[in-house]
């Protein structure tokens, strides 16, 4: 079914799904070629059929688009296990319905222009960035040039170090207890390598005391900055106003983080 003009509501059956680490699965569901236009940081909405429980659909980031002889034909959505939906989730096989609406959203921006680039990630807030970072060598930038600062609380939040990796990115990575990397915060490593490097953009997606740092220290800096909101969202079309963020300009107070983001420029809000 067609739900607007960009968005798509569909069924979409499971391809696989499995654990990634404890905490944390990945999924794969077929998905329809309207996301031939898909751009990274957009996300999708799930529910799964025949559950009244949890009644709102639950939103997640497309975390890369699986393609078969040059055509979309799925998606990968990589997901932390955290409460009722995303605990029957894990209990999906392949085969199985899962409701799929989207895209959704407002995306990063990629520019075959840039050169260099930094990506932020904090624990599940780095699901975005994998989609990004295929869009980016897509267009050509130099992905040896720029770097990936991987942050979580252990190194069960460490996701995707192998898969950044391969792209040749410089891979960082900071814990909490030291468990894995640096003993320090996600931002250190970034902070550290812009006193040598003059990225094109800083992109950031994760909890919000890290944006707002990741926002601080590219403001500091005066370097272009896109970070994804990952708000708890009702609706996730923009009628309910539960995703509300406040502007950083005189007028117009908020803004809509399902509608007008989740990826906004770190100048244009308050966070
Ligand atoms: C644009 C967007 C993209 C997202 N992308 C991903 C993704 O790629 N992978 C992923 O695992 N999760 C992602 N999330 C978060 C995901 O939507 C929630 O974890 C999910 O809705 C939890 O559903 P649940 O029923 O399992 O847990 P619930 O029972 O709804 O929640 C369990 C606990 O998690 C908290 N919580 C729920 N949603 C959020 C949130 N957005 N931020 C912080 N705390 C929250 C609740 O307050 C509660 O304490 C995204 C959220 C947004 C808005
Ligand atoms: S989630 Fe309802 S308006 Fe954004």
């Amino acid at each position: 079914m067609k739900s607007s003009a960009s968005k798509y509501q569909e069924t979409a059956k499971v391809i696989w799904n499995k654990p990634e680490s404890r905490s944390y699965y990945r999924i794969g569901l077929a998905c329809s070629s309207v996301y031939e236009n898909a751009r990274p940081g957009q996300f999708v909405t799930l529910h799964l059929p025949g559950n009244l429980t949890p009644l709102l659909r639950r939103p997640f980031s497309i975390h890369r688009l699986i393609k078969e002889n040059g055509h979309i034909v799925g998606m990968e959505i990589l997901y932390k296990v955290v409460g009722g939906f995303t605990e029957k989730l894990t209990r999906a096989t392949a085969g199985d319905p899962v409701n799929l609406l989207g895209p959704i959203g407002k995306g990063f921006t990629v520019s075959k222009n840039f050169k260099k680039v930094a990506l932020v990630g904090g624990g599940i807030g780095i699901a975005p960035l994998i989609f990004l970072t295929d869009a980016l060598k897509e267009s050509g930038v130099r992905l040896s040039n720029s770097i990936a600062c991987l942050g979580g609380r252990t190194s069960d939040d460490i996701l995707c170090k192998t898969i950044f990796k391969s792209f040749d990115i410089t891979v960082c990575t900071t814990t909490d207890d030291g468990s894995e990397g640096e003993q320090a915060l996600v931002t250190r490593p970034l902070e550290k390598w812009i006193t040598s490097n003059n990225p094109d953009m800083i992109y950031a997606c994760g909890p919000m005391p890290m944006l707002r740092a990741v926002a601080d220290i590219a403001n500091k800096n005066k370097l272009p900055c896109e970070i994804s909101i990952e708000t708890i969202m009702a609706c996730g079309l923009g009628a309910c106003l539960g995703c509300a963020v406040n502007k950083n300009e005189t007028t117009g107070k908020y803004q809509h983080a399902c509608i007008d983001g989740p990826v906004f420029n770190a100048k244009n809000i308050n966070l």
